[in-house]
């Protein structure tokens, strides 16, 4: 994996059991780091990707950047629900309190937190990620990280995350086990503003959903299916998502599959 597991150098008892634990769970060395810079680790164990537990939650630090999980992504959107106001993803996939919500593609988690909020104490939310660092990562954010209120707090751990490949993971369901499945794939065309995923796209798998996964999410969706993508986006008539929704003048848009 390229990776290594260390703690920050200020090393503290807890971070070094959480660094080794991490290591154990993803298969990758545990480096007693001792006062060694990230650059001298890079240079004398050859790796790209340095995992750091620090201050209570796991950090990745990559050649683009650092990924970390934040809520900071979804925490506006989760304000403007509970103020009543409308989220577009919500919208799309038609998400009511106590739905059944399978995430296929759940990155830094925000989009899980936002349906997890919209989905409700009785609801649930599947969040799968392929990338073994980024499921590491995030899951132990949204298990971990302390949330400014109650709300926030029991959606981030609402959320159970499986670190697996979407279309296995749907074959393995039974039909109509989810009431709304959501795919958020790596952009074919990235948006150029959105340079805080730089750290992410280069530990994400890229490839484009396929047909056979969406055929997959039909069988085992009661409700919708319903794929992120760029507005101006072929991908949404290649994969059969014949219902546009999102904002006018957004550079995203959600293709929806109406199931019911
Ligand atoms: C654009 S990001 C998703 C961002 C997410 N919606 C959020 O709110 O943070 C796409 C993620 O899907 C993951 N992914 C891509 N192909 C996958 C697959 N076949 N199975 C599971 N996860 C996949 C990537 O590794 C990446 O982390």
């Amino acid at each position: 994996m390229n990776t290594i597991a260390v703690t920050d150098r200020k090393t503290h008892s807890d971070s070094l059991v959480l660094a080794k634990a991490a290591a154990e769970r993803l298969g990758i060395p545990f480096v007693d780091r001792k006062k060694a810079s990230l650059a001298d680790l890079r240079a004398s164990y050859g790796v790209d990707n340095i995992l750091i537990a620090k201050k209570g939650l796991l950090y990745l630090d990559t050649p683009d950047g650092e990924l970390f999980f934040h809520p900071n992504m979804s925490q506006l959107r989760v304000k403007n629900l509970r103020l009543g106001q409308s989220d577009h993803m919500v919208e799309a996939m038609g998400i009511k309190p106590g739905m059944k919500v399978l995430d296929c593609t759940m990155g830094f988690g925000a989009d899980s937190i936002v349906a997890s909020f919209a989905a409700g104490d009785n609801g649930s939310v599947t969040g799968v990620e392929v990338s073994p660092l980024i499921a590491e990562v995030v899951g132990y954010g949204l298990s971990h990280f302390l949330a400014g209120n109650y709300e926030m707090h029991a959606a981030l751990r609402r959320i159970k995350v499986v670190n697996a490949d979407y279309l296995d993971f749907l074959k393995r369901q039974p039909d109509k086990s989810f009431d709304s499945i959501y795919f958020d794939p790596m952009f074919r065309h990235p948006l150029t503003d959105s340079k805080n995923i730089n750290p992410l796209r280069s530990v994400a798998d890229h490839r484009p959903l396929s047909e056979e996964a969406v055929a997959e999410a039909r069988r085992v969706a009661r409700h919708r299916v319903v794929m992120k993508e760029n507005a101006r986006s072929l991908e949404f008539a290649r994969l059969g998502f014949d219902t546009i929704m999102g904002g006018k003048y957004s550079k995203v848009h959600y293709g929806v599959i109406m199931l019911d």
